[in-house]
């Protein structure tokens, strides 16, 4: 089976590739991570290398500006002629290069009930206001600030002692089950 080729894009430590890579061992899963790349050193690169997956750096410091770095990652990921583009923990907003070259197949994870808590703090932030339930959302990528087409979502209750990082624990651990589903359904449909 031609399995299709999807390169994630990563700035943490990487469980949610852990569990896209994971998925892929399948024998029936129809997609393949060809590529992995990061805006920073993440821990989470780590992931890939044991599974001699590529993975490049692109940093915005060794760009002139943001636009040059816009290019420079649309250019990286294109390089790897993938049919969808999976952002997973990926902290920085992609530019328009690479919009205009994935329209429509970028999708990104996010640890929160959008359009409720977008932004870098979602898990932070939803704690803060004092909601009972908070969540994950899988969108298509445009763009706003997390404001893309929500394709699912995953309740998660908060409990009274949660702090932010017990909180984020148990989002991500209904977080990245979706997510893996998410990307199958849209990789065997291609
Ligand atoms: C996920 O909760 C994602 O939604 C958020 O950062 C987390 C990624 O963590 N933006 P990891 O680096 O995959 O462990």
């Amino acid at each position: 089976m031609k399995r299709t080729p999807i390169v994630v894009l990563i700035s943490g430590t990487g469980s949610t590739l852990a569990a896209l890579l994971e998925a892929s061992r399948e024998p029936d899963c129809p997609y393949e991570v060809v590529a992995v790349l990061a805006d920073t050193d993440a821990a989470g690169l780590e992931h890939a290398r044991a599974a001699s997956i590529p993975t490049q750096v692109v940093r915005l410091a060794d760009h002139p500006d943001r636009a040059a770095w816009d290019r420079a990652l649309a250019a990286a990921v294109v390089a790897h002629e993938p049919q969808l583009v999976v952002l997973a923990g990926f902290m920085k907003l992609v530019g328009a290069p690479l919009l205009e070259a994935f329209g429509g197949r970028i999708i990104n994870t996010h640890p929160a009930l959008l359009p409720s808590f977008p932004g870098a703090h979602g898990v932070r932030d939803a704690l803060a206001h004092g909601v009972k339930v908070t969540g994950a959302s899988v969108i298509e990528v445009d763009a706003g600030v997390d404001t893309g087409r929500i394709l699912a979502q995953v309740p998660v209750e908060v409990r009274e002692d949660d702090t932010e990082a017990t909180l984020h624990e148990r989002i991500k651990a209904a977080e990245q089950p979706m997510l893996v589903d998410v990307v199958r359904r849209l990789t065997a449909a291609r």
